[in-house]
């Protein structure tokens, strides 16, 4: 079992947790992630880590309410616990050197940027980082990626904090205005996509976290198949980062959409038994 020691609402549906897991904690690199089972009943899901403590034991999640299992973990309660953490998964980040690293959060993507941001700026490189939102309280872990990064520009669509519009119009400008070396998005698969369109013609190598669906995560599934490049891979062991400018986008948003009818209904059991009574889904 795994101790939440820590919990705090960031935005609506969006929480912190810290979360006891020792043996990760002394393993983990920036980029991979873990999957967690909250009950014996329940689905497996794929998390990304926004920050450990080796010596405390935890992992800090951040966790956005968006359908059953979610909405269920964002409910849990400091002194809760939690089955099944597995992990480290997936493969540590790696950004080609030069020039400044530039790193762009959406949602959940914010925390997972941050340790590779910490990780370059450890490493001596100017570190830019952009976190875009549709709105001002949807803004996650600004002070968090102030403290790695050099400089940060923040984004909402409604033009509610910071500047309007979208993370690529903030990228555009520092592109236009300094030597990107690299590219790192970690966010929605439209975000992600639409930042590799703008780096591909200047040649900036991106990397993007490809939130495929998982099951497994140990490549042996194939739940989390996605195509980079014309070739099959597995997000949870080959990824979660992949070249941005190579991944097929389109079949990625397919397969994401697999189990839109299952995941309604579970939400409505969710709904059901948030609201007082008991179902299974
Ligand atoms: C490597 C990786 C890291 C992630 N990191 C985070 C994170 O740090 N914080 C966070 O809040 N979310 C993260 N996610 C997404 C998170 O796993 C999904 O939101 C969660 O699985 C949804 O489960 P659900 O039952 O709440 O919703 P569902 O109703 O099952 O699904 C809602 C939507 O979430 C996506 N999804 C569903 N199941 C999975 C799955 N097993 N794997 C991936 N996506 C799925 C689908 O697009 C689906 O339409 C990550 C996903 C991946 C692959
Ligand atoms: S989750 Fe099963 S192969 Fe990746």
């Amino acid at each position: 079992m795994h101790k939440i020691v820590y919990k705090k609402e960031l935005a609506p549906k969006t929480v912190m947790l810290k979360v006891e897991a020792p043996w990760i904690a002394r393993k983990i690199q920036p980029g991979q992630f873990i999957i967690v089972r909250l009950d014996e009943h329940g689905e497996r899901i794929p998390l990304s880590i926004s920050g450990w403590d080796a010596e405390a034991g935890t992992l800090r999640l951040i966790v956005v309410g968006v359908g059953y299992t979610s909405n269920k973990m964002i409910a849990l309660n400091e002194g809760d616990s939690i089955l099944d953490v597995v992990g480290p998964l997936g493969r540590h980040t790696h950004l080609p050197e030069g020039g400044a690293a530039v790193m762009i959060g959406g949602g959940y993507g914010t925390g997972a940027i941050i340790p590779s941001a910490l990780e370059q700026r450890k490493a001596g490189r100017r570190v830019v980082g952009i976190v875009g939102a549709r709105t001002k309280e949807l803004v996650l872990l600004e002070d968090d990626l102030r403290a790695a990064c050099a400089d940060v520009f923040v984004t909402t669509d409604d033009g509610s904090y910071g500047r309007k519009g979208l993370v690529t119009d903030a990228l555009k400008d520092i592109i236009d205005n300094e030597d990107v070396g690299a590219v790192l998005a970690v966010g929605p698969v439209p975000m992600m996509r639409a930042v590799s369109e703008l780096t591909k013609p200047h040649n900036i190598p991106t990397m993007v976290s490809l939130n495929a669906i998982m099951v497994d995560g140990t490549g042996m599934c194939g739940a989390c198949r996605v195509t980079v490049g014309g070739k099959i891979r597995f997000a949870c062991y080959d990824g979660p980062d992949f070249d941005g400018h190579l991944v097929d986008y389109k079949e990625l948003t397919m397969r994401q959409r697999t189990y839109l009818k299952q995941e309604a209904k579970a939400m409505e059991v969710f709904n059901r038994e948030s609201a007082g009574r008991t179902a299974t889904p």
